[in-house]
């Protein structure tokens, strides 16, 4: 089978699809909970709700074939170029291999460096844990302000919300990413300056909000603490020395990243410094273990049964033959509210692209229009549009078997609405008796992915999930997951803007740019 023929078929497919009612497939296919519900580690993840039948499932597997998606894989994880506007390979999964694994990048030994890495972060973290890194004053530090944003940011941060359970006692994190001043005042607010260490994660060591930011809290230890500060109250993890070196923080400080991993695949390396001494000794490693399991499942089992490449193909098929644009990840845990933030990086910066790797227009979208929020408060929010809206929109349950609350009866509730909105997403309700308004339509698709806890381990291999997953549908697609160019632009733009809001300078820029440079410029 070529791919035309592939494609024309997945269209006949999809057309004849829609008009099936979704319940109806189970009785259609008596082993479809079996087939499409698979164990993967850390989590059963349930795809049956999807609405796809054994014939498209097929022929998916077919074009994952053709793309050589597990070909791909395996180059991922052997260090080859695969970042290739960048010349880069996309070594995430070394970082978390375990200790002893061989890795490469572009042919050279990298896992000496991984290694070498882990340990000082442990050592690190161990003597933070152990009040033994001291400030200025000989105090002990106990609080760490991290400030960095996008993937130096987003990942340390969602995993000290959800493993809050997991957190060492006496030690302080806290996060500020967003050039507006408040978000590091805020940060800074009612820390001691003799106890507070200032963590700066950037890999480039040249975003605008970060290194905003790290001056501001440099500043602050510089006015409470004298002009020597910073040797002992910041330190940095980034892939670029000479910029850390000019910015004034010792070497020794520095905790370093390297460029065959992508910003938004980093929170296992060194940007995950802040987190690992923040937990309890171990849950870093716990964390890193559960993407090391799912790396271990996405590498090693048949597409079929493989959970994230599954979803992958899934997620490809939503989009591109049943017309869903748009997915909503929705964690049924307080704690994971971060969670749709994450995705949103992952996926949306991954692939949201229309030009394949060499350089030829996609035929095939690979980026859904992520969002989300934690259930059960997303019920009172988004979810009407959910149950009665003009697009279904597929969503991801995400739930969690054991009561880490000590609420059994809660924790039921909880689990019974996520198992509540997935049902009547799918059955709807319809009938001669119902008034009009109240009809709902049903047929619309979920995933549901039942993790064993709110753990480390499982919270490690979720996120492996997404990353492969987002992998997959770039693979199918032909874009490259592991550049950003459009970000880049607004960034440059922003830049020129900066200067013209200094100098009220509109020369040149457009009527609707310059209404609005006149307004802010213009005295109160
Ligand atoms: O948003 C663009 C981006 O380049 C992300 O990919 C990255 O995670 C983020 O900015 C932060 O970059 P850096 O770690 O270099 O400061």
């Amino acid at each position: 089978m070529n791919e035309k023929s592939i494609m024309v078929e997945l269209s006949d497919l999809a057309a004849r699809l829609s008009t099936h009612a979704l319940v109806t497939v189970f009785d259609d296919d008596p082993q479809r909970i079996n087939n499409l519900g698979i164990q993967a580690p850390g989590m059963f993840a349930d795809f049956s709700k999807q609405r796809i039948d054994k014939k498209a499932l097929d022929c998916l597997l077919k074009l994952a074939e053709l793309r050589d998606l597990t070909g791909f894989f395996a180059r991922m994880r052997a260090g080859d170029t695969v970042n290739t506007s960048e010349s880069r390979a996309a070594q995430h999964m070394a970082l978390r291999a375990p200790e002893g694994a061989r890795s490469l990048a572009q042919g050279k030994t990298i896992a000496p460096l991984v290694e070498a890495e882990r340990n000082k972060m442990r050592l690190f973290a161990n003597k933070l844990r152990a009040g033994k890194i001291k400030g200025i004053t000989g105090r002990p530090i106990s609080t760490l302000v991290h400030v960095g944003i996008g993937g130096s940011d987003l990942g340390p941060r969602l995993l000290a919300q959800a493993l809050r359970r997991f957190s060492a006692p006496g030690i302080t994190l806290r996060f500020a990413a967003n050039l507006d001043a408040a978000d590091i005042n805020d940060a800074l607010e009612g820390c001691d300056p003799e106890t507070t260490m200032v963590v700066v994660v950037s890999k480039t060591f040249s975003t605008r909000e970060t290194l905003a930011n790290a001056n501001v809290a440099r500043a602050w230890l510089v006015q409470h603490l004298g002009e020597n500060a910073s040797s002992k109250h910041m330190i940095a993890v980034s892939s670029n020395l000479a910029a850390i070196r000019e910015f004034g923080i010792a070497p020794d400080n520095v905790f370093t990243m390297y460029d065959w991993v992508g910003g938004r695949y980093s929170l296992w390396s060194a940007v995950g410094l802040s987190l690992m001494a923040g937990l309890k000794e171990g849950a870093f490693d716990e964390v890193l273990a559960g993407a090391a399991a799912m790396d271990t499942h996405a590498l090693n089992t048949p597409v079929r049964t493989n959970a994230p490449l599954l979803s992958g193909l899934i997620s490809y098929w939503n989009q591109n033959f049943l017309g869903m644009q748009t997915r909503a990840i929705v964690p049924y845990a307080s704690r994971l509210a971060l969670l749709p933030s994450y995705l949103q990086q992952l996926i949306m910066e991954s692939n949201g692209k229309s030009v394949q790797a060499a350089g030829a227009p996609a035929d095939h979208a690979a980026s859904p229009i992520v969002f989300g929020a934690e259930g059960t408060n997303a019920q009172h929010a988004f979810f009407q549009h959910l149950h009665q809206g003009r697009h279904p929109v597929p969503v991801d349950f995400i739930g969690f078997v054991q009561d880490q609350e000590h609420n059994p009866s809660q924790h039921r509730g909880v689990l019974a609405n996520m198992l509540g909105q997935s049902r009547a997403l799918m059955i709807g309700t319809q009938g001669d008796n119902i008034e009009p308004q109240k009809t709902m339509p049903g047929n619309r698709p979920s995933t549901t992915l039942l993790l064993d806890a709110l753990s480390p381990f499982c919270l490690g291999a979720l996120l492996a999930f997404y990353e492969h997953e987002t992998v997959t549908l770039a693979v199918l697609c032909g874009v490259n997951p592991f550049d950003q160019w459009g970000v880049e632009l607004g960034k440059h733009v922003a830049l020129d803007l900066q200067g013209r809001l200094e100098n009220a300078d509109t020369d040149g820029i457009d009527p609707s740019t310059t209404a609005l440079i006149e307004r802010i410029t213009k005295p109160l």
